[in-house]
């Protein structure tokens, strides 16, 4: 007979988080936060992850603001607060308390294997400190506290996925099964947005304005930063990211927001020049943006209503968090009462 408990399987658990470390760009949200609504039958945590910005000397009172800022962008990007858990990373102690233990478990060597570590080293030279070598595995607490089953991430975070899913795999080989294994969730076609001006290289929040269309960007701003946009010199639209990295990136924002295959994108702009492909890109992108700052706006002029879903929200958070960060003490020896 079939087993009863076949009809109550277990909800999927999906994580995720952005760093409010600069304006979240148009890489973050076609990458990361529109795959995050698409997961209705899961339950869901999305965090800011304001406690990795640490990393990298931050100006307090900016930090403050992107940290609010982002959390009103989640929501205004369709995530409803009441069904997806939306909080601040700081605001749940056991994110940083299971760092602690991990990093216990993890390596020197298998941390300095890491590009962005390498990346960031190069680029903060005069502040190559330790969490920004630890990193990871912070962000491994973050997606293990929550028995997480999905991470929708761009392409830039799967070796971090990786790495948290070696730390779990460790401390459960030891321990019994204390933590899922997180499988990353990462479409091939959007995991790698590239910079407006050096398109082979990755659209990121903490280059210069000119090099990203930020989420809140005005339309002006995004018509001027596309007209900019690097291409190239042979007057073709065709999609080959090796050879065309410039047109075949300004083709993929367009397929994506457009909800086109490529080649439908493609076959719509035949016989036009890189003057109708920035067009079309830019009124992609405004048609898309537009809604999104207009919920954006009304949600954070009530500072009020967006600190009091925090709050509630926080307070989920910690309640599952506790939940393994207990069971991970109990496990490791910590004297309890
Ligand atoms: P962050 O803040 O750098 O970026 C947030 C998300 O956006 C994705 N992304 C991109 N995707 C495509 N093209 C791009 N140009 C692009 N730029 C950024 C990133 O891959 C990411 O998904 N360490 C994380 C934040 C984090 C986290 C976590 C993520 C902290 N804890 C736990 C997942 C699970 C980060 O710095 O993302």
């Amino acid at each position: 007979m079939e087993n009863q408990a076949n009809n109550t399987e277990k909800r999927k658990v999906v994580f995720s988080g952005i760093q409010p470390s600069g304006n979240i760009t148009l890489g973050n949200y076609i990458g990361a936060l529109r795959n995050f609504s698409l997961f209705d039958d899961a339950d869901c945590l999305y965090c800011m992850a304001d406690l990795h910005t640490l990393t990298v000397r931050q100006n307090p009172a900016d930090l403050r603001k992107r940290t609010a800022s982002l959390a009103a962008i989640y929501v205004a990007c369709g995530l409803d607060p009441d069904k997806n858990i939306i909080y601040c990373q700081s605001h749940v102690p056991a994110h940083a308390e299971l760092a602690w233990i991990l990093n216990c478990f993890t390596y020197m060597g298998e941390l300095s294997r890491m590009t962005q570590f390498k990346d960031k080293s190069q680029k903060h030279a005069d502040n190559i400190n330790a969490g920004l070598f630890t990193y990871p595995v912070l962000m491994a607490s973050d997606i293990l506290l929550y028995q997480t089953n999905l991470v929708p991430v761009g392409g830039d975070q799967k070796q971090h996925v990786e790495i948290c899913r070696d730390i779990a795999q460790r401390f459960n080989s030891l321990y019994g099964d204390v933590f899922t294994i997180p499988d990353p969730y990462i479409p091939k076609a959007t995991a790698k947005i590239m910079s407006l001006s050096e398109p082979t290289k990755k659209m990121s929040k903490s280059d210069p304005e000119d090099t990203f269309i930020a989420v809140l960007d005005k339309p002006d701003d995004i018509r001027r930063k596309l007209k900019r946009a690097v291409t190239d010199s042979d007057g073709e639209i065709r999609y080959d990211p090796e050879n065309k990295p410039g047109v075949s990136n300004l083709l993929t924002i367009l397929s994506v927001l457009k909800k086109q295959s490529m080649e439908e994108a493609v076959s719509s702009l035949s016989g036009l020049g890189y003057g109708a492909l920035k067009e079309a890109v830019t009124e992609a992108v405004i048609a898309e943006l537009s809604p999104i700052q207009e919920r954006y706006n009304a949600i954070i002029s009530d500072k009020e209503g967006l600190n009091s879903m925090l709050k509630r929200n926080a307070e989920r958070a910690q309640y599952l968090a506790q939940k393994t960060l207990r069971k991970v003490y109990k496990k490791v020896g910590l004297y309890q009462f």
